[in-house]
């Protein structure tokens, strides 16, 4: 599959975003954090995929895992998560090192490398949509993802969906509930409703206010039938909004 060349999903751009936007993704950050406080890994090793510099990723988290291999492409982000947390996971006795390669080209060879490790994509698996350019092919891809992690524990944070929205209108408190959803085969289980993928768009759209067109970030079938999902509401800009779907798979179950 082609690649569109440069990083689109992070580097120096992102840092500047994400610390310029750290007290509007406050509560976004807080609410992975509570999500992530609820999942179980069975490892003390973590493989954490597209970590950045965790900018939205809590420090607690981090620190219950003895060891953590980070693979990122961006040459900057080994700098800037130690910055942001070098202190905590000293403190915590965690010895985390960087690894810059593109974990999902080279996935199989990844998966051998650490194979007792839990893995955690941060906020990875959608932002492919802005490196590749065959759209229908990458889809593919990430659909064959659950397989390939057979056995393995493992989770994601991924963009689901992304546009326009103007939520103000609403009641604010109401927008920054996470819904808990859970994957069937041809959409989610919501409210004890079946839905297709689309009708469970409009419903989460219509929670933002959404207007215009939004972005697919096509990751719908990156969990599998069963997978419980959370999803969670992100201002990323004051006018683009972005649903976040996070789940977790227990490799024993
Ligand atoms: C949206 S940023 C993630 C942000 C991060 N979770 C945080 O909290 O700051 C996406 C990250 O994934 C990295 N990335 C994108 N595709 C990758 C790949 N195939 N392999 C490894 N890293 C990748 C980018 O360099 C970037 O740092």
């Amino acid at each position: 599959m082609v690649t569109s060349g440069a990083n689109r999903t992070g580097g120096l751009i992102w840092h500047w975003r994400a610390w310029r936007a750290r007290s509007r993704w406050a509560q976004t950050r807080e609410a992975i954090a509570r999500w992530l406080a609820g999942v179980s890994p069975v490892s003390e090793h973590l493989l954490l995929i597209g970590p950045s510099a965790g900018w939205m990723m809590p420090a607690d988290f981090l620190s219950r895992f003895s060891r953590i291999d980070a693979i990122d492409i961006d040459p900057i982000a080994p700098i800037l998560f130690g910055w942001r947390h070098g202190a905590s996971l000293r403190s915590a006795g965690t010895r985390w090192q960087f690894h810059r390669e593109d974990a999902l080209a080279g996935l199989g060879h990844v998966l051998e490398r650490w194979p007792q490790a839990s893995i955690f994509f941060d906020n990875v698996l959608g932002q492919q949509i802005y490196r590749f350019t065959d759209l229908p092919g990458l889809e593919r891809r990430l659909a064959r993802l659950s397989s390939e992690l057979s056995g393995r524990d493992w989770g994601s944070v991924h963009d689901w969906m992304s546009g326009p929205a103007r939520p103000s209108a609403l009641v604010p408190a109401a927008i920054w509930q996470p819904v808990e959803m859970t994957v069937e085969p041809r959409g989610y289980r919501l409210d004890g409703r079946a839905l297709s993928v689309d009708d469970c768009a409009q419903t989460l759209l219509a929670r933002l206010g959404a207007t215009g067109d939004w972005q697919d970030h096509l990751v719908s079938q990156v969990f599998a039938p069963g997978t419980r999902v959370t999803m969670i509401p992100w201002a990323f800009r004051p006018q683009k909004w972005h649903w976040l779907q996070a789940g977790w798979v227990d490799g024993s179950a």
